[in-house]
This record gives C-alpha cells, sequence and structure tokens, in this order.
C-alpha cells in the first residue's frame, strides 16, 4: 500500500520512526513528510533512510514534480503522528504553507491523526474545537494515551504505541473508508471476568479479549465512539478508544450498566462467569492439618446481557450478545444458540462454537448471527476482524431499517 506518514514537530517524533520501520517492515512504501519543526527532533537523514525515500518539507522542493498534489493523489493512506496542536489548527483551517498540510488538502484516502502534546494543550478549548471539526470532516483522530509526558507531567497527551498506531490506522482502510457508526457511541465487553476466592485466587475463563477488541477496533475505524470495557484482556486495547479495565463480574456489570445508559449499541462479547463464590475469604484459604478440603460454594451471577436486554437504558438501543457453545446429546451448536437467542431477548446473537481449539484464545472465529427470534441473519468466517466486521455490518442494517 502507499502510505503517506506525516510527522509534526514535537518529541514523539522519535516514536514516528517505530511507526515507520513497523510500515516498511509489513510491506508498504511510506513517503515520511515532516514539518520543519519535526526536522529539529529527528533527521532528515533518519526519514530518508528508513523510507528508501527522499524528504522534504517543502512544495517549492522539486516543483517540476508537484509533490504536494502527487503525494495526496496517490497515498492509499495518510498517518500524521505526531499531530501537534498546531498542526491540528493549520489542517482545521486549510492551510497549505508547508508539504504536510498542501498533501492533507489534496489527499482523497483515509486520514488517519494521533495528536501528542502537553495535556493543557490538549485540553485548550482552542484545540478542542479543532478536532471536533476534523472528526466531522471524517478524520480518524487517536485520542492520545494519558501517561508520562515529556517532563515529570502526566495526563493525556502521550502518543500511542507505535504497534497500536499502525493498527488502528491500517483498520480504516480494511473498511475501505466507510464510516457508517460515525456519531454512534458503542460499549463493547471483552476478555473474561474472574471471580475472586481469596486474596491470590479466582475463578476464571480462557476468553483472551481477542474477539472484543477486534470489534472494538473495526467500531473505531467504521467512525463510532468507544467505550471498551476490558476484563483481564490478555492482549493491547486498541488505539483510539476509551478503555475500563475491570476484573469480576460485578465490577463488570456496573460498568457496563454505566456506560449502556447513553450507548446506541452494547456488545457484550466478554465471557462472563455464570457463577461466583459465594463468600471472598479476606486471607488465604490454607490446608487443613486432616487433609480435608473445604467445599467452595458458589451462587449464580446476574445475566448482564439478559438485564440490558430487557431494560433497554437508552431507547432504540441495540443489544447484541455472544454465544460459545458446544453441541451435546440435545443438540448441535445452532440449536443451543437459537434457544439462547430467545431466552435472553438480544437483537443480535452471535454463535460460535467453541473447545477443541476453536473460540477461545485463537486467530480464526467462525459465527453464525441470529435475531431474537433465533432467525439467521448472517454469517462469518475467518480472522476475528472478519467476524468484527459482519457483526457491524448486521448491527448496521438494523438500525438502518
Ligand atoms: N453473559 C452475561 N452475563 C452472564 C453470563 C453471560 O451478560 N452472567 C453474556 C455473555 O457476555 C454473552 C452471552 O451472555 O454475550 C452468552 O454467554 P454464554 O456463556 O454463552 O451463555 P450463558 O448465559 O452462560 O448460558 P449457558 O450457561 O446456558 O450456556
Amino acid at each position: 500500500m502507499r502510505i503517506v506518514l506525516g510527522v509534526a514537530g514535537g518529541i514523539a517524533a522519535y516514536k514516528a520512526a517505530l511507526v515507520l520501520r513497523l510500515l516498511t517492515e509489513a510491506g508498504h512504501d511510506v513517503r515520511v513528510v515532516p514539518t520543519r519543526a519535526a526536522l529539529e527532533f529527528v533527521g532528515r537523514a533518519t526519514w530518508e533512510a528508513l523510507s528508501g525515500h527522499p524528504v522534504s518539507t517543502e512544495v517549492f522542493e522539486d516543483v517540476a514534480d508537484v509533490p504536494h498534489v502527487r503525494l495526496g493523489r496517490e497515498a492509499e493512506l495518510l498517518i500524521v503522528a505526531p499531530a501537534t496542536a498546531d498542526l491540528l489548527a493549520r489542517a482545521t483551517h486549510g492551510r497549505a504553507d508547508d508539504l504536510l498540510t498542501a498533501t492533507l488538502l489534496t489527499a482523497t484516502c483515509p486520514v488517519v491523526m494521533a495528536p501528542a502534546m502537553h495535556t493543557e494543550m490538549w485540553l485548550h478549548a482552542a484545540t478542542r474545537a479543532n478536532v471536533a471539526t476534523l472528526r466531522a470532516r471524517g478524520v480518524h483522530v487517536i485520542d492520545p494515551d494519558s501517561g508520562r509526558l515529556t517532563g515529570a507531567d502526566t495526563g493525556p497527551g502521550r502518543l500511542p504505541e507505535p504497534e497500536a498506531i499502525v493498527a488502528a490506522a491500517l483498520a480504516t482502510v480494511e473498511t475501505g473508508g466507510v464510516r457508517d457508526l460515525a456519531g454512534r457511541r458503542v460499549v463493547i465487553s471483552a476478555g473474561g471476568t474472574r471471580e475472586p476466592l481469596d486474596p491470590v485466587r479466582f475463578l476464571g475463563n480462557r476468553s483472551s479479549g481477542k474477539q472484543g477488541v477486534a470489534l472494538a477496533r473495526a467500531a473505531w475505524a467504521r467512525g463510532a465512539e468507544v467505550t471498551l470495557i476490558g476484563a483481564n484482556l490478555t492482549v493491547p486495547a486498541p488505539a483510539g478508544v476509551r478503555l475500563v479495565p475491570v476484573g469480576s463480574t460485578t465490577e463488570l456489570r456496573e460498568a457496563v450498566r454505566a456506560a449502556a445508559v447513553d450507548a446506541d449499541v452494547v456488545v457484550m462479547a466478554a465471557a462472563v462467569a455464570d457463577f461466583r463464590p459465594a463468600a471472598h475469604a479476606a486471607h488465604k484459604i490454607k490446608k487443613r492439618p486432616d487433609g480435608t478440603v473445604a467445599p467452595v460454594e458458589l451462587v449464580q451471577n446476574p445475566d448482564i446481557l439478559a438485564e440490558l436486554a430487557a431494560d433497554r437504558p437508552r431507547p432504540g438501543q441495540v443489544v447484541v450478545g455472544f454465544a460459545a457453545e458446544t453441541g451435546d446429546e440435545h443438540g448441535d451448536v445452532l440449536h443451543h444458540g437459537r434457544e439462547k437467542a430467545r431466552r435472553k431477548g438480544a437483537d443480535l446473537l452471535a454463535v460460535n462454537a467453541v473447545g477443541d481449539g476453536l473460540g477461545f484464545g485463537t486467530a480464526e472465529n467462525s459465527v453464525v448471527l441470529l435475531d431474537a427470534h433465533g432467525t439467521e441473519v448472517g454469517a462469518a468466517t475467518g480472522s476475528k476482524d472478519v467476524v468484527a466486521h459482519a457483526i457491524w455490518d448486521a448491527v448496521v442494517s438494523r438500525t438502518a431499517e
């Protein structure tokens, strides 16, 4: 893919060298367009050596080639990392005072900007307004991470990790630039809950969180504002989404219910423990001298999905669930899936077979999508990204009805 990597003048410019490296190693042809200020942080030689292309900051270099028009027209993806407050302001106003802003005006491909700046600058009304304008125009602006900034200060403003920026940016191309979830607020639960038994032990499950994370990345790429309620995720949360980490089913339930109040779509992709120990011992449970074992009493957890489907915290909200099934003597995977669809009342239920290397922790997934009557409304097999997009397609066609 032909990618333009714009680099603005902030200290995080050094991380853009890693973004570049990841993109070229994945086989992409990357043209780097730094601003003059960016070269104060990382020099031209670094960008030329890592990209294998000459690098310019100016429209007036190499004029016969009309680089600002050619670069913008040819790009299939344009990433700006880091995007400084000044770069966001210039892009918002359509300025063309260097090669990067001129290229932004000629590009018709997906544009992804990863801002990085001091917290005060990120939270300033001017920057907030600029980001809102850029988003309304279809630019994918990745919210910065919170954490350590250049000096001793901490807060929102950190450039996300290069891997996260690259994954988010490539995800916007997968959708073909479609932003059919723009303006939608979605809440996704992912991972597996852990039910504490004592301070060191828990009852858990094998969910990795990969499918939920893929759903979050796909929704973000399609323009949604995403809250990811992550229960013990084994994979990093995607860039651009708001992560709410939780541990137990009780915490997950509270977080989902709070976030669902103003959500257009709620997807329960988390593997929620059906049971929890009746008591949480304050101290580690010790072996008994007589060799007997204390029984663990379990109580049933509330069914968060069924509660959401029944309560509908927001009118018109679409509630999506998953059904992890194995067939048994009463019926196959789909039979159990149809029963669950009717029982839970979710608008969509993604039924997948688990066990024997299927589903949990694997890269591939295969699901059948059922509506609340148990009628098949879609199916997908492939990577968890493919499955995620199929689920969003079904959600979008439901909301269009
Ligand atoms: N779920 C939930 N709350 C629970 C259990 C499950 O919200 N206490 C949600 C899951 O996130 C998933 C769906 O319900 O979206 C189905 O989960 P699954 O484990 O397949 O079903 P169960 O409700 O546990 O039904 P059963 O044990 O009968 O298979």
